[in-house]
């Protein structure tokens, strides 16, 4: 279910730091997290085991040595985050279910009182008038599904049809919109890839297998959901997507080369065969062993909208010789960062949403930001006020950057913020926070900060200015 954008031009967003950013009348706010990143009790009411457990207990892997454990204890405190939300005056929330808490090896018989939790959650949600968005898999697979392999197992694709059958058969009533797979090319990279991330594996080009499985993965899913979802009930199916415009390093045809390369590893591998149903023309001989016929047409499906998640663009250099990958990153100097190192470019943003409705039209289902966000250490002062400016002034640039895209006729219908709160950031455990609301991982005290007032005002504004 989407709702309908008069065809009426938005007001002009004002200028960066004069009022508030304008975006058109029905246009979305949400906020995101992801299961492990925020619910904890990862050993409560039957849940198995995950790859995510596995790998934040594994020595090394996690740099402030933490686990997703307890999290935001967000499983106990549900109603408490809601009224969080409630009072924040979002009308939607992006969060993800823990297949291994509604099928504890990833295969077989339901673990009711997992469903249950979700089923609560959403209730909970539909009452403080906020629609849920929902993931099925942020990155969490079963540790039994990666003991046979993972997602470099062609079998992984028919579990999760079936996960996402049940998960549409119990929710499918009160969820706005499905997500099946949270940034595909962020698992085949960082979690096969070059192993950053969970399973930890790295296997470079390698990888690519389990790039096809995941996008079959969602093209499967995209039809269980809509096979599965109550009578009467009609699925909106998206995905959520992490891009980022790739600059060159240099002129030199060689950095231009492995930028042009990279391009289609990090954007274009997983957007083609969605919306296209084909693999960018650099890398389809590197898929040819695994796709087999029928697969890129069951990765097409019609999607009801496309999820952007973006953070930053990146620059790119060709490797040097003898590396294991023939690009590599470069500083992307003379901008500020944040406190993760990301650089802060909010009309990358404004650049990339132009250039995709410019490349894909008539292929182009209308776009959610479906992440988007910094991340500032900002904690209490002396009075227990949280004052980040600077995160204020990174969402302040990239709704403008989407106002201004809007504006040139690219048809956004909403934006979610990462994050609702301070959370587990994978990697790099509880040491960066992209939090509206600051968490204190010792108590578990929610404290709002000024980004969270300013959102709320963002949001108020919309409501007043439709009267
Ligand atoms: C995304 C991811 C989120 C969150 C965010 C900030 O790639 O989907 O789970 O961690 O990055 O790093």
């Amino acid at each position: 279910m989407i709702v309908p954008v008069p065809a009426a031009a938005p007001d002009p967003s004002p200028a960066a730091g004069v009022g508030l950013p304008v975006l058109p009348p029905g246009f979305r706010f949400g906020t995101s997290t992801a299961a492990y990143q925020v619910e904890g009790a990862v050993d409560q009411d039957g849940r198995g085991p995950s790859i995510w457990d596995t790998f934040s207990h594994t020595a090394g892997r996690i740099n402030d040595g933490s686990t997703g454990d307890v999290a935001c204890d967000h499983y106990h405190r549900f109603p408490e985050d809601v009224a969080l939300m409630k009072d924040l005056g979002v009308g939607g929330y992006r969060l993800s279910l823990s297949w291994s808490r509604i099928q504890p090896t990833g295969a077989g018989p339901v673990n009711q009182q997992g469903l249950d939790f979700y089923d609560r959650l959403l209730d909970e949600l539909l009452a403080a008038g906020v629609q849920p968005m929902v993931t099925l898999f942020h990155w969490d697979l079963p540790q039994a599904l990666e003991d046979d392999g993972g997602w470099l197992n062609r079998s992984t694709i028919d579990r999760f049809a079936e996960y996402a059958a049940i998960a549409a058969a119990r929710l499918g009533d009160r969820v706005e919109h499905w997500v099946p797979v949270n940034e595909p090319n962020v698992v085949t990279m960082m979690g096969y890839g070059i192993g950053m991330h969970a399973p930890g594996r790295a296997m470079f080009f390698d990888a690519l297998p389990a790039a096809h499985h995941l996008l079959l993965a969602h093209g499967r899913a995209t039809i269980a959901l809509r096979d599965s979802v109550p009578a009467g009930v009609t699925a909106s199916v998206g995905c959520a997507n992490n891009h980022a415009p790739m600059w060159p390093a240099s002129d030199d045809a060689a950095d231009i080369g492995a930028t042009k390369l990279f391009d289609a590893v990090w954007n274009g591998l997983f957007l083609e065969p969605m919306l296209l149903g084909r693999y960018p023309v650099d890398l389809a001989p590197l898929l040819e062993d695994v796709v087999v016929d029928g697969d890129l047409a069951t990765i097409r499906q019609p999607l009801d909208f496309y999820g952007v998640n973006y953070y930053n663009p990146w620059r790119i250099a060709a490797a040097g010789e003898g590396a294991d990958l023939p690009f590599e990153f470069r500083e992307l100097l003379g901008y500020p960062t944040t406190d993760i190192g990301w650089p802060v470019v909010p009309d990358a943003l404004r650049e990339w949403l132009i250039m995709f409705r410019a490349r894909y039209r008539n292929a182009l289902p209308p776009i959610y930001i479906t992440e988007n966000g910094a991340a500032y250490g900002t904690g209490p002062d002396a009075d227990g006020v949280v004052d980040d400016r600077a995160r204020i002034d990174y969402l302040d640039g990239h709704l403008r950057a989407v106002a201004t895209a809007v504006q040139r006729g690219v048809d956004v219908r909403g934006y979610y913020c990462w994050s609702l709160l301070d959370n587990f950031e994978w990697t790099e455990g509880y040491s960066q926070r992209f939090g509206l609301v600051h968490v204190d991982y010792e108590t578990q005290v929610r404290t709002p900060k000024s980004s969270y007032r300013w959102f709320a005002d963002v949001i108020a504004a919309q409501t007043r200015s439709l009267g």
